[in-house]
Parts: C-alpha cells; structure tokens; sequence
C-alpha cells in the first residue's frame, strides 16, 4: 500500500472510532459512572481509596491515561493493572479517565 493510501485509511479508521463512540455515548449518561465503577473493588467508589491503595479521584485524565498506556506497553511494571487495562477500548479508557478526573479526592 502507498503511503498516502496509508494515512487515508488511518485517518479513515479514527474517524471511524469517533462515530462509533459517539451514539453509545448519546444512548447511555451513566457510561462513564458505569465504566469507572469497574475500578472501584480496588480504588475505592469514585476512586477515593482507602489505606495503602492508588486513589484515582481527581488525577487529570492526561495523567491517568498515560500511566494506563504504560501499564498497557509494559513499561511499567505491573502485579495487575497491565492486565486489567487490556480490557477497555481507548474511547472506554478515555472515558474512564475524564470521569475520575472530575471526581473529588479524599480530603
Ligand atoms: C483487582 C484490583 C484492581 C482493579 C479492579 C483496578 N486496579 Fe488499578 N491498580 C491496582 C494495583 C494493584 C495497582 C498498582 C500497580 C499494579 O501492581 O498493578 C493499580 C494502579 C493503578 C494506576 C496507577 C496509580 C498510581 O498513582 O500509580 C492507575 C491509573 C489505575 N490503577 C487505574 C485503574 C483503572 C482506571 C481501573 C478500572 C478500569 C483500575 N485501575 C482497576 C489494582 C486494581
């Protein structure tokens, strides 16, 4: 394939992605809500842990996806979470992230 056909499927595909979040967001307000609560048997509901766990309440979403990419390359070393993250698409992650960047942490 040449370059440029390359690219034009590239862009082709995310625009893609972008219409195919867009109507389960429309259809679903609590997606986020739902999503992030898959996260709370370990970081706490809303991700305001407790004791020694991470809390996610309140990160920036920038932060928390990157730190996610990691887990998800391998290049941070994880008992867990390298695994856990597989199990989300990027529009999920991304969701996921903006709610718990919007979340209150703990005082
Ligand atoms: C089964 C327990 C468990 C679940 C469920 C879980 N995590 Fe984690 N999380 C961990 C552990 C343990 C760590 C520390 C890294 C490791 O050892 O995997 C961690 C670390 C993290 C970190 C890094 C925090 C920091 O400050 O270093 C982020 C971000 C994170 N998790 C996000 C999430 C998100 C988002 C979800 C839900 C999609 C989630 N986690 C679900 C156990 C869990």
């Amino acid at each position: 394939m040449t370059r440029p056909a390359r690219a034009a499927l590239g862009a082709g595909l995310a625009a893609a992605l972008v219409v195919a979040a867009t109507p389960a967001a429309a259809q679903d307000t609590h997606l986020a809500r739902n999503l992030a609560a898959t996260c709370a048997n370990c970081h706490g509901t809303d991700g305001r842990a407790l004791g020694d766990m991470k809390p996610l309440a309140g990160m920036s979403a920038d932060k928390m996806l990157a730190m996610l990419a990691d887990f998800r390359s391998g290049a941070q070393p994880a008992t867990i979470m390298h695994q856990i993250v597989k199990g989300y698409s990027e529009p999920q992650l991304q969701a996921i992230a903006s709610y718990f960047a919007a979340q209150k942490p703990r005082p």
